[in-house]
Parts: structure tokens; sequence; C-alpha cells
């Protein structure tokens, strides 16, 4: 019994001199681990006499509450005085001020701005979005949108070809391939838009070699030319934020369309300033039309009621006439001035009040 004294003093002041928490556990094994002191003389209690027992059992008890009770209050105040120790060491002056930052004018390109715009409006709209790749064999950009070998149309999209010997590989002349890489899934409805970049040897005010469109794809059962005219109504809308926008309907010649649209929109024109949603003068901004039927056919969708209206644009002219740049090829000049002015800030959110 004396030994049993003996060890819940040198129990308790080796808790109360303890400092870290690691110790402090090691203290507890000690005494009540699995082979600890306090444990083996409890295993042990089994041989003493009945009065023994009762004794040994309370004192047990009782240096255990002890025990315990201590080991929470001394691991409290550790904790607390590391925490203290932390803050005195990691102290963050919040008085200070900030640093200067000379030059914090870095921009997001108009193009990316605007293909935000086009990717939060259309997705608003329900299109899901797409991507198709840069190099494209001859297949998807023009056999399969109903433009055989030898067709007129090919003429008009002055096309880099890619050195290749297997198949024949060009630079997609417009995201209208995407259209094919999705109706070859077959799985309708579907409802897509592909925005990306685009390629035609070409170059002056209007054109660059390397420019963006944006493709939409509408199939499903009942789709109409109606339908059509609603969706990019509401698109040019909202994209030039102007509800008195004038769209018309002219008709035009695509392959993979029939019948096929060119879209314009009204704007005035005053000592070269183009105002639009007003006046009679007219701006191209898009081609659509209905899927050809043959596009259908040569993606292997022969569901006779399955209808599909497609439409496709220039991102550089949308955003030329939503922001004012008179010339297109200063999209990609890389000159400072032009971007800084242009640009947008990285705190200007795509605007979403249409909704
Ligand atoms: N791909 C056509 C172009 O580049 C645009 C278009 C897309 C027209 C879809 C009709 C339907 O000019």
């Amino acid at each position: 019994m004396k030994n049993y004294d003996q060890l819940i003093d040198s129990a308790l002041a080796e808790l109360e001199s303890c400092e870290s928490l690691d110790l402090l556990e090691s203290i507890r094994i000690k005494y009540f681990g699995k082979n600890g002191e306090v444990t083996s003389i409890l295993k042990n209690i089994s041989n003493l006499s009945e009065t023994d027992k009762k004794d040994m059992g309370k004192k047990v008890n009782l240096l255990k509450q002890n025990f315990f009770h201590n080991l929470e209050k001394k691991k409290n105040l550790i904790e607390q005085t590391q925490i203290k120790e932390k803050l005195k060491k990691e102290q963050i002056d919040i008085s200070l001020p900030t640093r200067e930052v000379e030059n914090f004018d870095s921009k997001l390109h108009p193009i990316t701005h605007t293909v935000n715009e086009i990717v939060s409006i259309l997705g608003n709209m329900g299109l899901n979005y797409e991507e198709g790749p840069d190099i494209e064999n001859d297949f998807y950009n023009f056999t399969a949108l109903n433009i055989p070998e030898n067709h007129p149309a090919r003429e008009m999209h002055d096309t880099f070809y890619i050195k290749n010997n297997q198949e024949k590989l060009v630079l997609r002349t417009h995201t209208s391939p995407v259209q094919v890489r999705n109706l070859k899934k077959k799985k309708f409805p579907l409802r897509i838009f592909a925005p990306g970049r685009t390629y035609r040897c070409d170059s002056d005010i209007t054109h660059t070699p390397m420019f963006h469109q944006v493709e939409g794809l509408v199939v499903d059962h009942l789709v109409t030319f109606a339908n059509l005219k609603w969706f990019l109504e509401k698109f040019c809308k909202t994209f030039f934020d102007n509800e008195k926008l004038k769209l018309r309907f002219r008709p035009s010649y695509f392959p993979f369309t029939e019948p096929s649209a060119e879209v314009d929109i009204n704007c005035s024109i005053t000592s070269g300033k183009i105002t639009l949603g007003e006046g009679d003068k007219w701006m191209e901004i898009l081609g659509c039309g209905m899927v050809h039927p043959n596009v259908l056919k040569m993606s292997g969708v022969d569901d006779d009621k399955l209808r599909g209206f497609a439409f496709g644009m220039g991102i550089e002219r949308l955003s030329m006439l939503k922001y004012g740049m008179p010339d297109l090829r200063d999209f990609y000049d890389s000159n400072i001035n032009w971007l800084s002015h242009y640009g947008f800030s990285f705190l200007e959110t795509t605007d979403l009040s249409w909704r």
C-alpha cells in the first residue's frame, strides 16, 4: 500500500512539472497504458484480500479521477501557451499600408472577354459547351458538311493545307466541323455551341489568318426556322445589350444548311461612328440555316423526324461592333497601348444582367 501512495504522488508530480504535449502522453501511457503501472496493479487486484480489494478500488478510482482531471487541465494550459507563443512570433501588422504596385494594368484580351460573354449567354440559353481540334481532316471540315471534293465552295475558304502522307489535314476554316463531331454521337436532342480558333489565308482590315468563330447547333424533333429566328434575336439583343436591335434575315447560301441566311443588324453611321439598334443601315454579323439533310445523313443520322438549326459567327466581328475597334488586325499586333485601351480589367466580370 505504501508503494501505491508513492505512485500516486509521483504520477501527479510528473503531470505537474510536464511542459509538452508529447511528454504528457508518455506519462499517461506510463501509468494508464496497457502495461502501465496503475494498470498492472489493477490486473493483480484479484489477489488481494476482500478489504484490501475494496480499499484499493477506491484509491485507484480517486487517482484515476485526479490524474485525468489534472491531465486535461495541463493539456489546455500547454495548448494555450503554444498558441500565445505562435501569435507572438507570427504577428501580422494589419495597419501596414499595402505595397505600391506600379503598372498594375494587366488586362484580359478583348477576345477572351468576348468569348466569356458568349459562353455565359449561350450557356444560359441552354446550349452545352463543346470543342473541336484546330487541325481537322478534310472529311470533317468539308466533305461531311456537304462540300465534296471539287465543290466550288471549297474555293471560298482559302484553306491552309497541312503536308501529311496518310490523311488530308487542314487548319479548320470554320467551327462547323464541330457540328459533325457531335452529330456522330447520335444523342438527341443535341444542343451545343463551340467557340474556337479558325484559319484562312487572308489578311486585310476585316481579316486575319487566324480568327475566332462560335458555332451553334440545335437538333431535335420539330425544330423550325422560327426557333432559329427567335434564338438569334434573343442572343443578339442580349449580347449587344440592346432591346431595340433589329435583325434582318437575308437569303444566302451555305452548302451545309438549307434554307440558309445571313443575318444583319441595324445601325446608323455618322462621321464614321457606328451606333447599333438605330438607323436603317445594315451590318452583317452571322451565317445560319436549317441543317442540310445530307449533313445529317453523312453523320449517320437517319431519323426522318429530326431537324436542326445551325449558326456561325465571327467573334472578332462581334467584339469590334460592341466595343468599337476599327481594324481587326490590331487584335493580334500585341501593341501594348491598344491592349491596355481595349482590354478588360480582371474585376470586370461577365455581365449576366440579361437574365
Ligand atoms: N461556317 C460558316 C462560315 O464559316 C458559318 C455558318 C455556320 C453558316 C453554321 C451556317 C450555319 O461562314
